[in-house]
């Protein structure tokens, strides 16, 4: 499993399976600029987990944390189909994270796993902390293009149900839709 930026290796801790998420140097980036990045970049996808968890969103534990790598608990399981229920799901999970003051950055069905019949959020390597209406719409924007329109409904269902500030984001998002389409 290889992103652009980081390699997920399999593993076992202390009896536990683990997947140990691992930032890989950029050589095309001065190497101290690169470890500096990697190291910033780790312990802020650690802290959004951890904060994650304690806002109440399913996601992996996280169990150990170095310089460029974090080791966190392996989900079995799969990417989820995006049937109504997951997209509510998920719309629920986004809100609770938006609540908390946490942005995802990349909030697509490849970035939610399926194990042991619950859903979780991964992947928080683009993610960061913010109140912003903006921040947020985009956010919920990146899941509606990922979705049809009856799956982008359910998830705007699942959305509203946890977000008690949800109508600024959602009229945001209608438009960030009408930005998208004027520039394009
Ligand atoms: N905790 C985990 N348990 C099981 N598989 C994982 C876990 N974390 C990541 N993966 C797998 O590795 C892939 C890439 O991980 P991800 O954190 O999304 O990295 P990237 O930033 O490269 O997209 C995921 O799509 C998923 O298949
Ligand atoms: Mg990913």
């Amino acid at each position: 499993m290889r992103g652009a930026e980081a390699v997920i290796s399999r593993g076992s801790l202390i009896g536990r399976d683990v997947a140990v998420k691992e930032r890989i140097r950029k050589t095309y980036r001065i190497a101290e600029i690169d470890a500096k990045l990697r190291r910033e970049r780790t312990r802020a996808e650690a802290r959004l987990l951890h904060r994650a968890k304690l806002a109440g969103v399913d996601c992996p534990v996280v169990l150990e944390v170095n310089d460029f790598s974090i080791t966190m608990d392996y989900l079995h399981g799969s990417h989820p189909e995006m049937k109504a229920v997951e997209c509510v799901r998920a719309g629920q999970m986004l809100a609770a994270l938006h609540f908390a003051g946490i942005i995802h950055g990349d909030f697509t069905p490849v970035n939610l796993m399926k194990s042991k019949g619950r859903l979780f959020v991964i992947d928080f390597g683009l993610g960061f902390f913010s109140h912003d209406v903006e921040d947020k719409a985009i956010d919920v924007y990146t899941m509606l293009k990922a979705l049809d329109a009856k799956a982008g409904t359910a998830f705007i269902k699942g959305y509203k149900t946890r977000n008690p500030k949800h109508g600024a984001v959602l009229k945001r998002v209608e438009e960030v839709k009408m930005r998208v389409r004027y520039a394009q």
